[in-house]
């Protein structure tokens, strides 16, 4: 048994959608979530950033004696979670393959389509993965760049999210894709109008479910789960504005027990 708490991060308040997932799964345990406010979108970021930023949070939620590190954001775990794998000893999961499993368990056509941030979907890791796994499954990528903003700002129903959803999906529309990887920690908060844009034959994948069943199983099997009843979520930023204070408190109502500004660099 193991009562230090689990680490989480993403580029912004995304990755709640994970720790939302994870407090249901695991009521248990204490979370620290990192969002990197100060650098906002991972997106659009090359490579050696994506990778440098992701470095230095994972170490300081390892100084927080985090006992498993959750990349709660598909641009950091596409492009920087091998790194951190080989460079640190410490487990580490990101959002991509516990998706992947869950996408390939639904899908009955093998037509799967990904939606991501433009970083996310120019690493091609998902259409790689899919091909290392099962070579029939044909997979449609759409990088989708005005979603995050738009969740960040708290616009996920109304005419303005409808109309970007319509622009980025029409050519999902076109195709036969039975399965949908919402493959940024921030969609599932815009699944109900992807929902009505693609209309309801389409299953959406939300990476946060998987990622949370599979960070629940690797505990289990490895003897770290809590005995004792944390049930806590400390949310620590990297810039602290009101805006996301009205963020969090809109969308993630169930227990935050504080947010806190901390230097990473
Ligand atoms: N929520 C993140 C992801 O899953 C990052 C979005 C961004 O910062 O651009 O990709």
């Amino acid at each position: 048994m193991d009562n230090r708490p689990i680490g989480v991060f993403d580029s912004g308040v995304g990755g709640l959608t994970v720790v939302n997932a994870l407090s249901k799964v695991l009521p248990k345990e204490s979370i620290y979530y990192v969002g990197d406010t100060a650098r906002v979108p991972y997106g659009n970021k090359s490579k050696s950033s994506i990778l440098k930023f992701s470095l230095q949070i994972t170490k300081w939620l390892l100084k927080q004696n985090c006992k498993i590190i959750v990349i709660a954001c598909n641009t950091a775990s596409s492009l920087a979670l091998s790194y951190l794998k080989s460079n640190l000893s410490t487990s580490i999961i990101g959002v991509i393959d516990p998706a992947i499993k869950y996408a390939q368990m639904k899908t009955k056509n093998k037509q799967i389509g990904v939606l991501g941030t433009r970083a996310t979907i120019n690493s091609n890791i998902y259409s790689n993965r899919f091909k290392e796994l099962d070579q029939k499954i044909s997979v449609i990528s759409k990088a989708c760049p005005l979603f995050v903003p738009l969740v960040e700002e708290g616009f996920i129903s109304g005419p303005i999210p409808l109309s970007v959803a319509k622009h980025y999906l029409n050519d999902i529309r076109e195709t036969d894709v039975d399965t949908l990887i919402l493959g940024c920690t921030h969609y599932p908060l815009l699944a109900t109008i992807i929902s009505n844009v693609l209309g309801p034959s389409i299953k959406l994948i939300d990476s946060s479910l998987a990622t949370a069943d599979k960070v629940k199983s690797m505990l289990k099997n490895n003897n770290l789960l809590a005995d004792k009843n944390l049930s806590e979520i400390n949310c620590y930023v990297t810039d602290y504005t009101k805006t996301f204070n009205t963020t969090v408190d809109r969308f993630f109502k169930s227990n935050i027990n504080s947010i806190k500004k901390i230097d990473v660099f």
